[in-house]
């Protein structure tokens, strides 16, 4: 005979029971779109889904090395909490890999280990900005707006373009560090695929450390930079990163860099990620993020080490990476350049690193299948019913304008997949009615 078992009325409580910070938030718009996806192939279309930033293991897999690593130290028994601010040795082995990588030297004591780059992220706005500084960031660019929104900052977006590779220029910030307590900045960026122009990046370094000497002579806390690098072994021409310490030596002290093995060793599920800053900032990091208890797992941790230690296997595997990302990037940019060519109209962005392409799809004021188009949402989703195509809007980085450009990633998608998509696209434009 089954147990009785309680009825639990779960349902009595909603978002108003909620505090005011979580009925606040917004979700994510990539979930959102994901769930829609999901609806369509059920029914059973074809889609070739380009939404999310994450890479499809059957891919894009992690380096053998690492995952017999992790296996390894689990078997050895390593399956107890690790130190939180990291284990010594990877964060030593992160010191070696700055000053390989890099050309950079710094303190152990800089090194802070997390569960991936976003609590750190989230630990960097903590311990910098206090509730009202503002935040300045480009738009599009990814959760800015959300931490933001989280840590009670002002978010400044700084609205980017094509002609500035999608970046800040030194003027857009020139006129906002007087009044910002942080600027953060990713390169290549998150959703659009670009770097920023190196001789832009030391201007605006250089800058920063000008406002702070004028802060510091006034007794005021000083602008931080927030440096999201998690991308730039996914940058395709360059092999020493942009880094804004290399850049401008000076720049350092305010300056907190961002990394993880995510997107750089396709191991977004491990968990692993690191920030480098001035000891006192990743001291304080470090005891915000041992009560979040966000700490990456110990296996991933001496797994990580030991890979990140062997140059050799890193730059093989970033060598594979970047095949493997260039292969389908440029699939996707040529077939959208020669419908630009055929008179569609569309556009793409050369692509230089990263899984994302920008494309701009500009069918406002156009019809499909009798639906006119008025704005991005509805051209993303006559791109995902019409071509079978799963794109994510620019608004989903904090873009307010509708401006048609879209983020295109390739992280789980095939080479047959993009081409069958692309030939999908070309039947559907030709349908499109003006
Ligand atoms: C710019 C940027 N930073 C950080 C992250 C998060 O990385 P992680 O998975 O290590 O938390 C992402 C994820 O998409 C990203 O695009």
């Amino acid at each position: 005979m089954k147990p009785d078992t309680p009825s639990l009325d779960l349902a009595s409580i909603g978002d108003e029971q909620l505090s005011r910070l979580s009925r606040g938030l917004i979700g994510s718009e990539v979930l959102r779109i994901a769930a829609e996806i999901r609806a369509l192939v059920a029914e059973g279309h074809t889609v070739c889904n380009l939404t999310v930033g994450d890479f499809d293991p059957r891919e894009f897999r992690p380096p053998d090395r690492l995952l017999a690593g992790v296996q390894k130290a689990l078997a050895g028994g390593h399956t107890n909490y690790p130190p939180s601010n990291g284990t010594l040795e990877l964060r030593q082995a992160l010191t070696r890999f700055l000053a390989r990588e890099f050309g950079l030297t710094y303190p152990v004591e800089s090194v802070l280990v997390a569960g991936g780059a976003r609590p750190l992220i989230y630990a960097t706005y903590r311990a910098l900005v206090d509730p009202g500084d503002r935040v300045a960031y480009p738009v599009p660019s990814w959760n800015n707006n959300h931490y933001c929104y989280l840590t009670g900052a002002e978010g400044v977006p700084i609205e980017v373009g094509r002609p500035s590779g999608f970046h800040p220029t030194p003027e857009q910030v020139r006129t906002l560090l007087p009044t910002i307590r942080m600027l953060a900045l990713n390169t290549p960026l998150n959703p659009t695929g670009t770097a920023i122009d190196t001789a832009a990046l030391t201007e605006i370094c250089r800058d920063l450390v000008d406002e702070n000497q004028r802060r510091h002579a006034r007794g005021e806390r000083p602008v931080f930079l927030m440096f999201d690098q998690v991308y730039w072994s996914l940058e395709f021409e360059r092999l020493r990163p942009q880094s804004p310490p290399v850049l401008c030596p000076e720049v350092a002290p305010y300056t907190v860099l961002l990394d993880a093995i995510s997107k750089s060793l396709a191991a977004t599920g491990l968990r692993v990620g690191w920030s480098v800053a001035s000891p006192a900032v990743t001291q304080r990091m470090s005891d915000l993020l041992g009560h979040v208890g966000a700490w990456a797992p110990k296996a991933e941790q001496i797994a990580t080490a030991e890979f990140l230690d062997d140059a050799e296997a890193f730059h093989a595997f970033r060598g594979e990476m970047q095949e493997k990302l260039r292969a389908r990037l440029d699939r996707l940019y040529r077939g959208f350049t020669s419908l630009a060519g055929r008179g569609f109209p569309v556009e793409a962005v050369e692509p230089e690193g990263t899984l994302y392409l920008s494309v701009r799809v500009d069918l406002f004021g156009r019809s499909l299948d009798g639906r006119r188009m008025e704005n991005n949402e509805d051209i993303r989703k006559a791109l995902l019913t019409g071509a079978g195509i799963a794109v994510v809007p620019f608004q989903a980085f904090g873009l307010a304008r509708e401006n048609g450009w879209f983020r295109l990633s390739v992280g789980a998608a095939s080479l047959a997949a993009i081409d069958q998509g692309l030939e999908r696209l070309a039947a559907m434009l030709a349908r499109v009615q003006a």
